[in-house]
């Protein structure tokens, strides 16, 4: 396939940032979307010019680091994450639009790459436990009915990546947000911690630059993971329910 790139370029965080457009030849449709980049960047590297920044670690769609916005979808047109997209999903002599995630609580670093920072101080507010954990006890010795199991191993799966956040015309990170309180809150280790959780992690994410959540669903439309509105919801009661109980956010 020979297609063409129009690659969002920017310098830096102060940089205004421009399309720029680049013709690739031989790209095969088993490539992914990555290994395009990379030939592209080997072909600017050979030519002297500044490779185009892009995010990336496990290559395997498990660790989150990568997401671009591809013809103005987050991760592209298949649910998946960028690395897991392949070449195949677009046609010989496509003009494809690559852009980085578009919202005011991930400002661009360098090209394609944003700091999403923000997601790890929502997380270090309140994703986490402090019952000793200990050995890893007896299987079946904490029994968890198999809905809850199986709807905190849903949540589980979310990754991080933050195309929920690129997709909201809020730029919202409620699905993020419900993902990380509910993985913890439908466990019983998670109990002890449940109500100054939710509230903590609503707070933090209130205090990054998230825009609010008006149910419009785009997040779990562009989600790699299938995380879905559920567990907004499930968020949303266990926040009503922290605050009608007066919990407050422990320090
Ligand atoms: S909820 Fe889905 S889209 Fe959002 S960060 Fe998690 S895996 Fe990514
Ligand atoms: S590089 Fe790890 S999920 Fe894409």
């Amino acid at each position: 396939m020979n297609i063409t790139v129009r690659v969002w370029r920017q310098k830096n965080a102060d940089d205004k940032g421009r399309m720029v457009t680049y013709g690739v030849e031989n790209v095969s449709e088993h490539m992914s979307f990555l290994e395009m980049l990379d030939v592209l960047n080997e072909q600017l590297t050979l030519a002297g010019d500044d490779p185009i920044a892009f995010d990336h670690d496990c290559r395997e769609g498990i660790c989150g680091m990568c997401g671009v916005v591809i013809n103005g979808i987050a991760h592209g047109p298949e649910v998946t994450t960028t690395c897991q997209l392949h070449m195949r999903s677009f046609e010989d002599g496509a003009v494809i639009d690559v852009e980085p995630w578009r919202a005011g609580a991930f400002p661009v670093v360098k090209d394609l790459v944003v700091d999403r920072s923000a997601f790890d101080r929502i997380i270090q507010a309140g994703g986490y436990i402090s019952a000793p954990t200990g050995t890893a006890p007896e299987a079946h010795s904490v029994p968890v009915p198999k809905k809850d199991a199986d709807a905190a191993f849903d949540a589980a799966t979310c990754i991080g990546c933050g195309a929920c956040v690129a997709a909201c015309p809020n730029g919202s990170a409620m699905l993020f947000t419900a993902a990380k309180v509910s993985h913890l809150g439908l466990l019983p280790q998670g109990q002890p911690e449940r109500d100054a959780r939710v509230l903590r992690m609503v707070g933090q994410q209130d205090a990054e630059d998230f825009g609010g959540c008006t149910n419009i669903g785009e997040c779990s439309f562009a989600c790699p993971k299938g995380i879905s509105m559920e567990t907004i919801s499930r968020l949303n009661h266990d926040l009503l329910g922290a605050l009608r109980a007066g919990a407050r956010p422990k320090s």
